[in-house]
Order: structure tokens, then C-alpha cells, then sequence
């Protein structure tokens, strides 16, 4: 009786499609103070509202996970963290570079140092072992808002923890409603120092090109970084709501024959994506932008409910994995294949993945996730007795098996 049952459950086990496995969990997030009283006094001062900390980005290096939490609220204690890939599932987030460097009031009117950071929604980790930090420099967006510093880029190098450098963007680089949340970084691990960076403007739709070796930036508009004004309408853990953001979601393929790389894009609220190569992003200003405009590409659209918070390119699989904020889940297009509505899967959706908010693949072919429940938290406040955020991980090629992205 007992063997029948286990094979039955084997055979069910092998059919089913793989799914992800949760590493971590929380009903609140809280830090590793140095001592009680530090997180007593943050406490009461206002430093530090537990509520009030939604973490919101990922990157993996080595046994470091890094998890952002911006400055969404008052009362962020620390923004740039990391905890341990083999540490416990609750774990503590960990301060990076350190406690100095995050703690810093919402009030501040300067930063302590060009390590501190103010407000980070992602990083991005780069093939020289570098970190990349992008600052908004914001502090407690929806309460009152405080410019600490302008926005720019924090370079760290992941080996001894050390500042490379710090990048503040030019008046040029902005607009009016100007948002910077999100960084790529092209590089080749052979050449270090000739690195661009691409950072979506979701709030006046452009991406900005920033160059290390120049030590500049540029920015570069275009029609398709807007938003679709019919894919602007969500509902997510029971709240309907409406978002105007532009490009957000860019993603970098491995470099093609001719030594560029494909940058795919969209806006956050568009079913759409598209895509450029990286050769006209890196050298925009000499290049004429009428003839320039139609070597940006639609690919076509996703279907229905497709909006995309993050994107990222798998060089193994050769697929595009995004997160479904709008369906609880991870779509996935492999590039091999045409564009088309059924050529792009939804491999994983249930209630728990409410609103996957970050992902990312390492370099070991696992991808990561990050879900935080953003809307609720936003419109109404989280209930802190049951569990608001989770990071998943599973195998690419497992990920896809049975799909139409295999
Ligand atoms: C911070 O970085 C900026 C830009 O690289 C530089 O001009 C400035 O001297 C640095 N400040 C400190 C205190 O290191
Ligand atoms: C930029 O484009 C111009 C015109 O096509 C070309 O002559 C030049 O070599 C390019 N520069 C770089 C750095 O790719
Ligand atoms: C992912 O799965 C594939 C196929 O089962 C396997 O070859 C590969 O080693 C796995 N990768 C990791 C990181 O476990």
C-alpha cells in the first residue's frame, strides 16, 4: 500500500512543472544593530519604523544577497543591505558598506560621505565584481518629501567593500518629474574601466547613458520610452490603481558578433517591449536622431495584464524572464523564438508572489525574486502578523522545462 502511494507520488512529483523554493521570508524586516539601545533609540527617535521598511530590489554575489529597501516612508534605517545566501530564512538585513553610511536621517540636508547612501530601489552587480549602487538621493517620497543630494551613482568593488566611485548626474540629465530607479551596466570583464551604465527615466521617459571611462553622462529620449496610457490600470492584492510610469524594465543580452548588445526595454506600465542595440545608446550624441529614431525596435506585445516591473536576460537559456505584476508571477520569452502573445509564458503565478517586485539571474543560471506586496503597503499599510515579503530562487532550464520559452 505504502510503496503504490510513493510511486504514485513520484510519477506526480516528475510531471509537475518545477517551481520556485522560497530562501526567505518576512513578516517585518529589521537590521543587525550594534547594540539594543541603538535600535531603541532609532526606535523612538523616529530612525527607524519598522512598518515602514519594504524591501524592493535584489542582486546576488557569492554568499551575499543584497535587498534594497528605498525610502518609500519615513523611518528606513538602512537602504543598502545584504544577508547571507546560506543564512537563516528571517534573517537580519546587514548595512553595506556599513551602519555609517546608511543611517542617515530623513531630514539630513547632506551626505556624511561619498560612501553614504540615501535611497536605493536597485543595484546592479557587473562581470568586473562591482557593485552598482543607484542613489535617488530621496528621502521619505510619499510623507515629506527631502532631496538629500542629487541622484547618482555609487560604485562599489564587492572584493575589499571600498567606494570606486561616486557619479552625480548633470542638470542636463534631468527634467521636471525626473526619476531614476533602476541601473544596467554593460561591460566586458576584460576591460573594466570602458563600462556604460543605462538608467531608465521612469518619470520623464528617456535613458541616460552614463559612461565610467568619460566619466559622463548623456541622455536620449524617445517615443517608446513612454507609457501605453491604456496599460496603465493595475489591481494587485485587491487595490486598483493607475500608473503613469515610463521605461523601467531594461535588460542586456551577451554581446552579438558585432560586439554590441541588445538592450530590451519597456515602460512599467505598457504590455509592449522593445529593443536597441547597445552601439547607438554608447554614442548617441554624434549620431543624427532622425535617422537614429528607427533603429529602436518593437518586438510586439506580451497580451493582456502583462505589465513588468523588472526584466532580465538568461545567457544560458537564451530567455527573457520578467516579473507579472498584474498576474502574481514570472513570465518568460526566449529570444530564439518570434515575439508573439504565445510565445511568451506565464511559468509561474499564485497569490504568494503578490506583486514580484525585483529579479534577477546570477551567474551560476539560478534566478531570484523578490515579492513585497508594493500596492498594499502604499495604499492601506501591511498587517505585520502574517508574512508581506518573500524572495524566491529556482533553476532556469527548470524554470522553462515544459514551456514554450524551453
Ligand atoms: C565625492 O565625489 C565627488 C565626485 O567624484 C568628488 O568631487 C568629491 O571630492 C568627493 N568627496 C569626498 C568627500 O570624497
Ligand atoms: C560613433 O559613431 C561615429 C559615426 O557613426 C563613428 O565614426 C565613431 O567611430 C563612433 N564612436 C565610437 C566610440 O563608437
Ligand atoms: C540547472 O538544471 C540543469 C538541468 O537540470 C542542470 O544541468 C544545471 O546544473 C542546474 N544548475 C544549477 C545551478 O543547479
Amino acid at each position: 500500500m505504502r510503496a503504490i502511494v510513493l510511486a504514485v507520488l513520484t510519477v506526480a512529483t516528475v510531471c509537475r512543472a518545477a517551481t520556485p523554493t522560497l530562501r526567505f521570508a518576512w513578516k517585518e524586516v529589521d537590521y543587525t544593530w550594534d547594540t539594543p539601545a541603538d535600535k531603541e533609540n532609532a526606535i523612538k527617535d523616529g530612525t527607524f519604523v519598522p512598518a515602514h521598511n519594504l524591501p524592493l530590489g535584489l542582486a546576488r554575489w557569492k554568499n551575499k544577497l543584497f535587498v534594497t529597501v528605498p525610502k518609500w516612508k519615513n523611518g528606513v534605517a538602512s537602504s543598502l543591505n545584504y544577508i547571507d545566501v546560506d543564512g537563516a530564512q528571517d534573517q537580519l538585513l546587514k548595512p553595506y558598506p556599513s551602519w555609517k553610511d546608511n543611517l542617515i536621517p530623513d531630514t539630513a540636508k547632506e551626505l556624511p560621505s561619498n560612501s553614504s547612501i540615501v535611497s536605493v530601489f536597485r543595484v546592479f552587480i557587473d562581470d568586473c565584481d562591482r557593485l552598482w549602487v543607484m542613489d535617488s538621493g530621496l528621502a521619505d517620497i510619499l510623507g515629506s518629501p527631502n532631496q538629500i543630494t542629487g541622484p547618482s551613482l555609487a560604485i562599489f568593488d564587492l572584493n575589499t567593500d571600498e567606494l570606486i566611485h561616486r557619479y552625480y548626474f548633470k542638470v542636463e540629465d534631468m527634467k521636471e518629474d525626473s526619476f531614476f530607479a533602476n541601473v544596467v551596466v554593460d561591460v566586458d570583464k576584460n576591460s573594466c574601466d570602458n563600462a556604460f551604465a543605462y538608467i531608465p527615466d521612469l518619470g520623464a521617459y528617456s535613458v541616460v547613458v552614463y559612461s565610467l571611462k568619460q566619466d559622463d553622462s548623456w541622455r536620449i529620449a524617445h517615443h517608446y520610452f513612454h507609457f501605453d496610457p491604456l496599460a496603465g490600470s493595475y489591481n494587485v492584492g485587491g487595490i486598483e490603481f493607475h500608473w503613469t510610469d515610463g521605461v523601467f524594465g531594461l535588460a542586456l543580452s551577451e554581446p552579438r558578433e558585432d560586439g554590441y548588445r541588445t538592450m530590451f526595454f519597456h515602460a512599467f506600465s505598457s504590455t509592449k517591449e522593445f529593443c536597441v542595440s547597445t552601439e547607438l545608446l554608447r554614442n548617441y550624441t554624434r549620431l543624427d536622431k532622425e535617422e537614429a529614431f528607427h533603429d529602436f525596435k518593437l518586438l510586439g506585445d506580451k497580451g493582456p495584464q502583462t505589465q513588468t516591473s523588472a526584466s532580465f536576460y538568461d545567457p544560458k537559456t537564451k530567455v527573457l524572464f520578467y516579473s507579472q505584476v498584474n498576474r502574481n508571477g514570472v513570465g518568460c520569452w526566449n529570444t530564439e523564438k518570434p515575439f508573439t502573445t504565445e510565445n511568451n509564458a506565464l511559468v509561474f503565478s499564485d497569490p504568494k508572489f503578490e506583486f514580484p517586485n525585483d529579479l534577477k539571474v546570477d551567474n551560476e543560471g539560478t534566478l531570484w525574486f523578490l515579492v513585497d506586496k508594493l500596492p498594499r503597503f502604499i495604499y492601506k499599510g501591511l498587517d505585520s502578523s502574517e508574512v508581506n515579503y518573500g524572495i524566491y530562487s529556482i533553476n532556469t532550464s527548470e524554470a522553462v522545462a515544459g514551456t514554450v520559452c524551453a
